[in-house]
């Protein structure tokens, strides 16, 4: 499908927010992804998948990415009116439950995107909502102020220069004061392993993970994340197909 970019700025350091609008309507939920490629031309043949941050309609939608390489660099370089290739929204983002009243987000870095608009439609159905956000320093804390639309935000930041000082799992404990009904986390491996082992057997949630894809379609098995059913028996799974979104527990983490 094409898309055309509406417009793109950096919102923090390295950081990105790019709108771009489809040339029909598409099906989405929050925690998707969108499989983009970056580029026409033969250098940047694999596409880059990047996570559905804003949909201001079944149209209209925005990326937020952190540049990394090269597919992130060009990317960047693209401007209003300029059009893409884009597959999805892909897999499956996150569920949402008749009946919740509080939900707990937590997010690490380029991991708080995919959290804004599962805030929304859950601010939506009247589910108060914590979120949890993590970044390195000052300068790399995003998305703070659409979350905060939302329901109410702690920022920590590891050197301590805004909001807390910490990582987000240093404020788990104080975060299930007032109990929620679930949580729903996307960051970096390590605090997403962090996060399964705090809250592990005390409050159901989902973890969106991360990995390296080709087709983000199901068939090139490039995606694969070690899982374990509810019968207890581990199989690798397809984290584009069968994710992002997993519920916490079925994610084994080596
Ligand atoms: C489902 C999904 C959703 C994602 N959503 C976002 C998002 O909303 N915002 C965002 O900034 N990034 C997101 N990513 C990561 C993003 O896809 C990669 O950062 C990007 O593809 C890197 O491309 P590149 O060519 O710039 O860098 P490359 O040269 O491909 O890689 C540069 C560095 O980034 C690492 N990297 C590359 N791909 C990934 C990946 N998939 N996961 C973790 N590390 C990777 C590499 O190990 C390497 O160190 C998402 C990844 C997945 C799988
Ligand atoms: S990226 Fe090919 S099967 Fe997931």
């Amino acid at each position: 499908m094409r898309f055309r970019i509406v417009d793109q700025r950096e919102i923090a350091r390295n950081v990105f927010r790019l709108r771009m609008e489809a040339d029909r309507p598409v099906g989405w939920s929050p925690g998707q992804f969108f499989h983009i490629r970056v580029d026409d031309g033969l250098e940047h043949l694999l596409r880059r998948p990047l996570s559905l941050c804003e949909a201001e309609d079944d149209r209209r939608f925005s990326v937020v990415y952190r540049l990394v390489g090269p597919g992130t660099r060009r990317l960047a370089r693209k401007g209003p009116g300029d059009e893409l290739d884009v597959l999805g929204p892909l897999g499956r983002g996150f569920p949402l439950h008749e009946g919740d009243h509080r939900a707990l987000l937590i997010g690490g870095g380029v991991g708080v995107p995919p959290l804004v608009q599962l805030a929304r439609e859950l601010r939506k159905r009247g589910v108060s909502v914590l979120s949890l956000i993590g970044f390195r320093t000052a300068e790399d804390v995003m998305l703070a102020e659409e979350l905060a639309e939302c329901g109410s935000v702690w920022i920590l930041t590891e050197d301590g220069t805004a909001g807390r000082r910490g990582r987000v799992t240093a404020a788990l404990e104080e975060a299930l004061e007032e109990p929620p009904d679930r949580f729903y986390a996307c960051g970096p491996a390590p605090m997403l392993r962090a996060v399964q082992s705090a809250l592990a057997g005390r409050l159901p949630g989902y973890l969106s993970l991360e990995e390296r894809m080709g087709c983000g379609i199901g068939v090139c098995m490039g995606c694969v994340h070690l899982c374990r059913d509810p019968e207890g028996r581990t199989r690798y799974r397809r984290v584009c197909t069968e994710g992002p979104v997993f519920p916490a527990e079925e994610v084994v983490f080596s």
